[in-house]
């Protein structure tokens, strides 16, 4: 592995995987919606050894992608990884459910990871190890809800997860890997403090399954440990 794009990096789960992956002197790419307000992720780019260059990238902003590409080029990306992700805030109940803020979920959490791929699949497909990684959750499986609730959030990440199934037929032939991730529930201001999985433990669990993966694996869904998970 090369080169990495990863977006959310400037914190939680995405900010671990930048260290780790810059540690391991691979180069990141680290998008971000607010680079200036990028504190942990401009100190991790300025460490000598580490080769992270850090990239405005708003998940809400269509023309996101256009710029990201224009920003790139033919540069060859070994993993795209989409891990940028909101939870949403409005009630998501039953009865009270905010139909605005399912859409803006679909739109950050589902859609824009597709354009971000279609944006950058050249980039993938030409690089050595071809793989698009899509952050989901566990939340968005239809096999594994057994407790309702929090539609605007199950609702995007089920969506995402049918956008990687697709990706995985639609990209198979020039062989690109697309996986869909669960990350465990993880101490990140998402997962909160009482989370039971560390972003360590995540994030080592996640680029294990990255090293691994081959175009057999493409089109399934992995916990962080590498379990597969029901669609
Ligand atoms: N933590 C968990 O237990 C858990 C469980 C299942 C799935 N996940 C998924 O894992 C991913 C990472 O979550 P996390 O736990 O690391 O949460 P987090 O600490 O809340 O980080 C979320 C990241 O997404 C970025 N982001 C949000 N909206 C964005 C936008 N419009 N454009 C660009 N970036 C945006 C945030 O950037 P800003 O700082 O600019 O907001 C931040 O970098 C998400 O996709 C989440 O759904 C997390």
């Amino acid at each position: 592995m090369k080169t990495v794009l990863i977006t959310g990096a400037n914190r939680g789960i995405g900010l671990e995987h930048v260290h780790r992956f810059a540690k391991r002197g691979i180069q990141v790419l680290a998008a971000v919606r607010s680079p200036t307000d990028a504190v942990e992720l401009h100190k991790l780019a300025d460490t000598p050894g580490n080769f992270i260059t850090v990239l405005p990238y708003d998940a809400s902003d269509p023309a996101a992608p256009a710029g990201l590409k224009a920003a790139l080029g033919d540069t060859s990306i070994d993993l795209l990884f989409a891990n940028a992700g909101v939870m949403g805030e409005r009630k998501q109940s039953f009865g009270s459910v905010d139909v605005e803020e399912v859409l803006h979920l679909v739109r950050v959490n589902s859609l824009a990871p597709l354009k971000l791929a279609e944006a950058l699949a050249d980039n993938v497909a030409n690089s050595a190890n071809k793989l698009i990684a899509l952050q989901s959750s566990q939340m968005g499986s239809i096999g594994d809800n057994s407790s309702g609730g929090y539609y605007a959030y199950r609702v995007s990440k089920a969506a995402l997860n049918m956008v990687a199934k697709s990706m995985s037929n639609d990209l198979r032939s020039r062989g690109v890997i697309t996986v869909a991730l669960h990350p465990g529930w993880v101490q990140t201001r998402m997962g909160g403090a009482g989370a039971p999985v560390t972003v360590a433990q995540c994030v080592a669990g996640q680029q294990a399954l990255f090293d691994r993966v081959t175009l057999l694996d493409s089109g399934h869904f992995f916990n962080y440990d590498g379990r597969e998970l029901p669609w």
